[in-house]
């Protein structure tokens, strides 16, 4: 195998996947949907072993008793795991030589072991400086790796923002303000609260979709005007935790009992040209998930609908008859009118990242978002937590190298 350079001809990558939740399902199947590269799932690793055996049954794959044996069989190795994970897994495989496809966020500032770390109350310049620290080791154990890292942010490769990237590559548009928004009644994986498991709150678990989505598009933008990406360079950030507050009349329908982390976040990016973004990120937002970021340049204006958008609407007059019907995610009845999506992991982009990531490793092209995107998200996001605990000063997005 040659990486780097492309692949032999009659190469078939082996695929493992790390984790048998949620995202391990959806990487499955994105990867059933991969055309023109062979590449053969051998088998998943995940420290519950019923879960792990179960996941592995179902699809015909081998279920793997460590890291390390699911390491040594396999090529590429998907990090579908909690956030806290994430460097420990993605280092492992990249000194073994091994491509990795990390799910977002990238990694972060999880604590260091302490029994009562809070994420309310810890310094968020030391927060900064460990998740920097993270993202560093992460990009050295690549640069000393023959593997690759890919970012799986999915919005990146979402339909719309790469029909975006074309409008700007072709155009030479100037990006003067974008805003944006990933939201909706709260998460309910119970780890989601936990700052030490999660890395944050609303910003981290959902805000970091439509911010890489906003750096990347700054970054195609100077690359196709001027032959470098242009990045970001300050922020001023705002979160509370809204539903936690005295204040909050609880009516039942968003979730409440996050331990110690945001429940809304407000984030104003100014990039390396003076041009800005503001992203909004909360569990705050009824109606089924709330995900579009608008793009306003020089030379026209876009949205894009991540989700819901309007392919599909469906009226349906009594919720039973829907009962085993899958209609848009998080909505909360459906009854009325909705957005019903025909094909929603098309649209989020889930199986388009699959397809680039498995094209770029086969031809040796440079993955659109890899450990510069997920480092400068990452960056971005704890200048931004550190912003917030000074009332929204500006602070300084540290430069990932
Ligand atoms: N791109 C998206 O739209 C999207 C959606 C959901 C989740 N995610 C991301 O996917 C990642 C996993 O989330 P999820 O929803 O799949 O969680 P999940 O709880 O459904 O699954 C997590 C899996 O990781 C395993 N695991 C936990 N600790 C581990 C360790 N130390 N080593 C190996 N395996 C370990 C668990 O056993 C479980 O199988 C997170 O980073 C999350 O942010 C992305």
């Amino acid at each position: 195998m040659i990486w780097g350079d492309g692949l032999q001809q009659d190469t078939v990558l082996k695929v493992g996947l790390v984790g048998s939740g949620f995202s391990a399902r959806f990487h499955y199947e994105a990867l059933e949907r991969v055309y023109g590269v062979d590449r053969r799932v051998v088998g998943v690793y995940s420290p519950t072993p019923e879960n792990c055996d179960s996941f592995a049954r179902e699809r015909g794959i081998e279920a793997y008793p460590s890291l390390d044996s699911l390491i040594e069989a396999v090529d590429v190795v998907h990090v579908c795991t909690p956030p806290s994970t994430h460097e420990r897994i993605a280092c492992a495989a990249l000194s073994a030589g091994r491509s990795v496809i990390i799910e977002k966020p990238f990694t972060g500032y999880f604590g260091e072991n302490e029994e009562d770390f809070d994420g309310r109350t810890f310094d968020r310049e030391r927060g900064l400086n460990g998740a920097l620290a993270s993202v560093q080791r992460i990009r050295e154990a690549e640069q000393r790796s023959r593997g690759v890292v890919m970012y799986a942010e999915n919005w990146v490769y979402a339909p719309a923002i790469q029909k975006e990237r074309e409008v700007l590559e072709k155009t030479g548009g100037q990006i003067v303000w974008m805003h944006g928004e990933e939201a909706h009644s709260g998460s309910h994986s119970p780890y989601y609260g936990i700052w030490k498991y999660s890395g944050g709150g609303s910003l981290m678990g959902k805000g970091v979709h439509p911010l890489t989505a906003a750096l990347y598009l700054k970054q195609v933008e100077g690359r196709a005007r001027d032959g470098k990406p242009i990045r970001p360079a300050s922020v001023s950030c705002r979160t509370h935790l809204i539903t936690g507050s005295e204040a909050y009349r609880d009516a039942g329908y968003l979730r409440t009992g996050y331990r110690d982390i945001e429940d809304f976040a407000g984030i104003h990016i100014t990039f390396d040209d003076g041009m800005c973004a503001d992203v909004f990120a909360s569990e705050l937002v009824l109606g089924g998930v709330h995900n579009w970021l608008e793009v306003c340049a020089n030379n026209h204006r876009t949205l894009c609908n991540i989700n819901p958008n309007t392919a599909m609407q469906t009226y349906n007059p009594e919720e039973s008859q829907f009962s085993d019907i899958y209609v848009v995610e998080k909505t909360g009845t459906k009854q009325g009118w909705a957005f019903t999506s025909p094909d929603e992991d098309w649209f989020t982009g889930y199986q388009h990242e699959m397809q680039s990531f498995y094209t770029d490793l086969a031809s040796g092209r440079t993955p659109e978002s890899g450990s510069l995107l997920g480092g400068d998200t990452i960056a971005t996001v704890y200048a931004g937590y550190l912003s917030a605990s000074r009332g929204a000063q500006e602070v300084e997005v540290p430069r990932v190298l």
